[in-house]
């Protein structure tokens, strides 16, 4: 597969999980990537796995709770590779709070970081990929970027709204040559679980049962690489839990029932 022969790849949460595994996969197939998330040490020691030079690869470490520095990142990959032909907003984190018991504190933050810094730093290649007249936009969203679930009240608002953010990008960019692919995945087996927030505002460092024999983030990478190739617009990538998705399009009452009986975990 020579589609992503010397690309210039900016992955957010590369440290771990499904963009590791993005990351690791892309090297693979000779792309050259920007890797960011909020630990250097971990984005270091993935870099290293992907066995690319330093001419390839570039660590960009940030918080995406604060991206009004994003036009610098941006500038700082042109610098180095001159050009940016795919953005993959992956970087997030999930909740595991009841809206009762949810600071609006942890709601902002949910906001902040699952959706107004996937946008910004949407915004910030834009200008470029438009230069070249070509681009690709990936956003990973969720099932619950589908359907409300117990206890994801923000997370699952803040997915929603990615949706309606992107597909608007699509309708408006495609005449440009750029791209957007808007990926749900069900369960796939990361830290997601044990890093989402409880009300307590602490991470719920346990990963929920539904996790352990879900599908593996590396799986998830060969998909998500699918559907990129294949210039898909949408794709839900998991188990039988996506059936939810389906069921709620064509039977939607089988699925108000169905959903209340989900576990939360
Ligand atoms: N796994 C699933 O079942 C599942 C299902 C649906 C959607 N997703 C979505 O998939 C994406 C990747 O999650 P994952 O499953 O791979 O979980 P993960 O292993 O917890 O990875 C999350 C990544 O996001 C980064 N991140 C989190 N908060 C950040 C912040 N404030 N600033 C910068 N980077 C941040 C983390 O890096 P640092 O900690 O180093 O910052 C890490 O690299 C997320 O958007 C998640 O919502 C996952």
């Amino acid at each position: 597969m020579k589609e992503f022969k010397d690309k210039v790849i900016w992955i957010t949460g590369a440290s771990s999980g499904i963009g590791e595994a993005l990351a690791l996969a892309l090297a693979k197939k000779e792309a050259r990537l920007i890797l960011s998330a909020r630990r250097a040490g971990e984005l270091q020691r993935v870099g290293k796995l992907t066995g690319l030079p330093e001419l390839d690869l570039m660590i960009l470490p940030f918080d995406l709770n604060d991206t009004s520095n994003a036009s610098a990142w941006a500038a700082q990959i042109i610098n180095k590779f001159g050009r940016i032909d795919m953005l993959i907003n992956n970087g997030g984190y999930s909740q595991r709070s009841a809206v009762l018991e949810t600071s609006e504190e942890i709601d902002r933050s949910l906001m902040e970081v699952n959706y107004f810094a996937q946008i910004n730093l949407t915004k910030v290649v834009l200008p470029y990929m438009k230069r070249q007249q070509s681009g690709k936009i990936i956003v990973i969203s969720s099932i619950a970027g589908k359907f409300g679930f117990f206890l994801r009240s923000s997370y699952s608002a803040a997915k929603h709204a990615l949706h309606g953010f992107f597909e608007t990008l699509r309708l408006e960019t495609e005449s440009l040559g750029i791209k957007v692919l808007i990926v749900c995945p069900g369960k796939i087996k990361t830290n997601v679980s044990l890093n989402a927030v409880t009300a307590k505002g602490t991470s719920k460092n346990e990963m929920d049962p539904s996790h352990q024999d879900a599908m593996s983030a590396e799986e998830c990478a060969i998909r998500i690489i699918r559907a990129i190739v294949q210039d898909k617009e949408e794709v839900l990538v998991g188990g039988k839990e996506l059936l939810l998705v389906t069921i709620r399009r064509f039977f939607p009452k089988l699925f108000s029932k169905l959903v209340r009986k989900q576990s939360p975990y």
